[in-house]
């Protein structure tokens, strides 16, 4: 049996009632993952997965990681070139939509 431990992050509205912005990281295989990012509908382009991914990036180097990767959809591939992810290797199918694998590096 695998068990999968993962850090859900969120960014909570004034009230503290709903996420705004929210990914999660998990380590496998000696690599740590970012997935599942997401902005409410009417904040996005406000610069708040650039703040979110900013935290993520300096909660990690605090933790020794030197990089992280992420299956990226590819319809969002600027927004992690924009914060530093190169690509690597050709897109491929995840659950019917088209993403392609990108690395930052923490150094
Ligand atoms: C992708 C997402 C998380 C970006 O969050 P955001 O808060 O809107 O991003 P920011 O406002 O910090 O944008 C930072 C930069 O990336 C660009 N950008 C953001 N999303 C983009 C997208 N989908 N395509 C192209 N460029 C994008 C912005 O234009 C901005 O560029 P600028 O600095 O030149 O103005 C958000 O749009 C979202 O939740 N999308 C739907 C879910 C999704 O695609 N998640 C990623 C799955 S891998």
């Amino acid at each position: 049996m695998m068990i999968l431990l993962a850090v859900q992050v969120f960014k909570l509205n004034a009230h503290a009632t709903d996420a705004v912005a929210t990914c999660r990281i998990f380590q496998t295989e000696g690599r740590w993952l970012l997935g599942r990012v997401v902005v409410a509908k009417e904040q996005r382009g406000t610069g708040l997965g650039t703040r979110l991914m900013r935290a993520v990036h300096a909660y990690l180097r605090m933790r020794g990681v030197d990089r992280l990767q992420c299956h990226a959809q590819l319809s969002a591939k600027p927004f992690y070139e924009k914060l530093g992810y190169e690509t690597n290797g050709d897109p491929f199918d995840e659950g019917g939509i088209q993403h392609v694998l990108m690395v930052k590096s923490l150094r």
